[in-house]
């Protein structure tokens, strides 16, 4: 295998227009963020790049939903998610934004060379309209119904429902997400990057090349590069973006697409502008891209065949991409609300950033989608961190305090269960090493917590606490020994959760640069006298009620967006044609209530005595869910007179009440606009 001599790994740029949630964290940031941790552990060099994807029509739907400018959004959520990171200790070397002066120049530059060199076909094409809009329909501004798996509401570019990457004359029923209307055609040029022509190089690169990229990775590369590659555009009519910097393109900015991975590189520019170079040019630096998979096509095929296009920069080594995390059961989104939002964990879960990222990759969505759970959340946490590496850590703690003053004792009485123990170390060093190096995340961590398991067993094997009674030599060891794997603890869960590393660091009382992973089994940090620090504990246990309060949270937007979805049902299609005379049979006329009452034994019905002008009489109606009895006295309603009088609960009813009925059930009554007379005739 090459051995490089750095690395740069950078993590996709998220949308400017909403916070960030969990999703987002366990896709993509957790896994960068681990992977970045351990490179430096390792003493290599390592840039790690993030960034605010601040262009698109993603930005401009969300400022018009707001009320405001695109700039507002983006300068509102780049300052949100730049701070949810930097709480999740997201070690990003920079985090930057793609409406910075650096990224616009470099965009600009790298979108010029490709046209002097002639990399891109200029094409006039027909595309989707708004009339009323007065503006061109590209990406998520075009709606209509996915001619993949039928679902209504994808857009033009991709369908959220079953993940396809579409084009806007690929829709079924397409109309505007601005006016709603059916677009018309209109002429418009645009340049595009010639995808056909890379599929040789791009056939040998991955498909020959990198047959050690992820499964999901490497059959999404293949199924994109079999179905046969088409010229891309990369320019779009929209008055938010990065202008095309070349004659004749007014009105027209470079595609989301095109700027947004340039990103990576302006991002690196700017945060060290004397040696950037080094990063992006050098081919003994490895490139690794971290995306959730939807970003899998524009990491493996569109931006390396802009960087091959461009010729200056090497290509991604990897790019590990991940799946889907689900929230109990359904996809995460963020217009139903149906997320957990970093800042309101931290709000719910002060100072528990560790749990979510430890719960994050350990369930991480890494070959399938994946469920997030609270019961999960709260059982990762109660069952692992706290009973098995708190509770380790702890009682090598308190037991050395016990004993010994807090002093880590000399190694006096040693025997086989130590050395066999302590065998143990490498062994599942090795294991999370090669699990890291190869992006299986779950399964590093599985084996850090292997070693904490490891340390429990020793513990519970060796009970120094009746060895205590009998023998301080023996006991002296087992907490020799129990002391050492809590310093391998902290090293080996550091990439992980590196604040409870910390933490453990200030109990032991050790230096933050022993983190180091070649110290992980060294033996020597905790010297004989070495005195370690207060005992605290680590983790602390999640009751029951905290997560009823999140599960009921959940509950109530799950019922909100039910009734939205209901509401927004589509209305009962019209019946079939009557006649003049039919209409005209019916005696419809306003009425008064006059006494109104339940229906005993019955939740619907209410029956009700009203004055019709002509007469009085009772009507039995079934609005009791919408009405109270103490509400319908004194309405005046409408109702139809001449029905054929029915007995409902043995009460004769004549007549019925005129009722508008809403598709998910909800009900009002229909009243005349201004109180008139008892008996005047509706038609
Ligand atoms: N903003 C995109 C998304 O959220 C990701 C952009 S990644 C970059 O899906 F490479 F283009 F920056
Ligand atoms: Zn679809």
């Amino acid at each position: 295998m090459k051995e490089f001599k750095r690395y740069l790994v950078t993590s996709a740029l998220p949308y400017a227009n909403g916070p960030v949630h969990i999703g987002h964290l366990a896709g993509v940031y957790v896994p960068a963020d681990i992977y970045t941790r351990y490179l430096r552990m390792c003493g290599r060099d390592v840039f790690f790049v993030g960034g605010s994807d601040e262009h698109g029509v993603p930005i401009t739907i969300q400022a018009r939903k707001q009320g405001c400018s695109p700039q507002d959004i983006v300068d509102k959520y780049h300052k949100l998610i730049k701070e949810s990171f930097a709480e999740f200790g997201i070690s990003f070397d920079v985090y930057s934004r793609t409406t910075s002066g650096t990224h616009y120049k470099t965009a600009s530059e790298f979108f010029r060379k490709l046209y002097e060199d002639g990399k891109f076909i200029e094409k006039e094409s027909e595309q989707y309209y708004d009339e009323e809009a007065g503006q061109f329909l590209a990406d998520r501004y075009i709606v209509g119904t996915c001619p993949k798996c039928g679902a209504e509401g994808a857009y033009g570019d991709q369908c959220e429902k079953c993940g396809s990457t579409l084009s806007p004359d690929e829709l079924l029923n397409p109309h505007s997400a601005l006016s709603g209307k059916p677009p018309v055609k209109r002429r418009t040029k645009h340049w595009y990057l010639p995808l056909n022509e890379y599929e040789p190089w791009l056939r040998q690169w991955i498909l020959e090349g990198h047959k050690e990229w992820k499964t999901n990775v490497y059959g999404q590369c293949k199924s994109w590069i079999d179905g046969g590659l088409q010229p891309r555009a990369v320019s779009r009519d929209l008055d938010w973006g990065i202008p095309v910097p070349v004659e004749g393109a007014e009105g027209k900015v470079l595609y989301v697409w095109f700027d947004a991975p340039i990103g990576y590189i302006s991002n690196t520019i700017e945060a060290r502008p004397d040696d950037w170079e080094k990063y992006w040019k050098d081919p003994d630096t490895k490139m690794v891209h971290f995306i959730g998979k939807d970003n899998i096509v524009f990491h493996c095929i569109v931006f390396p065949s802009m960087l091959k296009a461009h010729g200056d920069f090497i290509l991604p080594e990897n790019v590990p991409a991940n799946e889907f995390l689900n929230l109990e059961g359904d996809k995460l989104s963020t217009s139903r609300n149906w997320a957990i939002w970093l800042h309101e964990y931290l709000r719910d879960f002060p100072g528990k950033q560790d749990v979510l990222r430890y719960v994050l990759c350990a369930n991480a969505p890494e070959t399938k989608d994946n469920d997030f759970t609270w019961k999960d959340f709260q059982t990762r946490n109660n069952s692992e961190l706290v009973a098995i590496y708190g509770n380790f850590v702890n009682r090598a703690v308190v037991l050395t305090h016990k004993y010994f003053d807090g002093k880590v004792p000399a190694d006096l009485k040693h025997e086989q269960i130590d050395d066999e123990t302590l065998a143990q170390v490498p062994v599942l060093k090795a294991a999370i090493t090669d699990a890291l190096e190869h992006y299986r995340f779950r399964e590093a961590l599985k084996e850090a917590m292997n070693l904490a398991r490891l340390g429990n067993k020793y513990l519970t094997d060796t009970e120094p606490w009746k060895v205590a009674k009998t023998d301080m030599d023996r006991t002296a060891s087992i907490l020799n020994v129990s002391l050492r794997l809590c310093a391998d603890l902290a090293i080996a869960f550091a990439p992980f959760i590196p604040f409870s590393s910390d933490r453990l660091l200030t109990i032991l009382n050790l230096p933050k640069d022993i983190l180091k992973w070649d110290n992980i089994g060294r033996g020597d940090l905790l010297p004989e006298g070495h005195q370690i620090g207060k005992a605290e504990l680590l983790f602390e246990k999640i009751e029951d009620e905290a997560i009823d309060r999140q599960m009921a949270r959940l509950e109530a937007i799950r019922e909100a967006n039910r009734k939205a979805a209901a509401a927004a049902a589509p209305v009962e299609p019209q019946k079939a044609e009557c006649t003049f005379d039919e209409f005209g049979k019916m005696d419809i006329r306003t009425a008064t209530v006059l006494e109104a009452e339940r229906v005993p034994k019955t939740d619907k019905l209410l029956k009700l005595t009203i004055d019709t002008g002509i007469d009085r009489r009772v009507i039995v109606s079934g609005i009791a869910e919408y009405y109270t009895p103490e509400q319908m006295v004194g309405k005046q309603i409408c109702i139809l007179a001449n029905l054929a009088p029915r007995k409902i609960r043995g009460i004769e009813s004549k007549g019925m009440i005129l009722m508008a009925r809403q598709p998910d059930g909800k009900m009002r009554i229909v009243t005349p606009e201004e109180t008139l007379c008892n008996g005047a005739t509706i038609g």
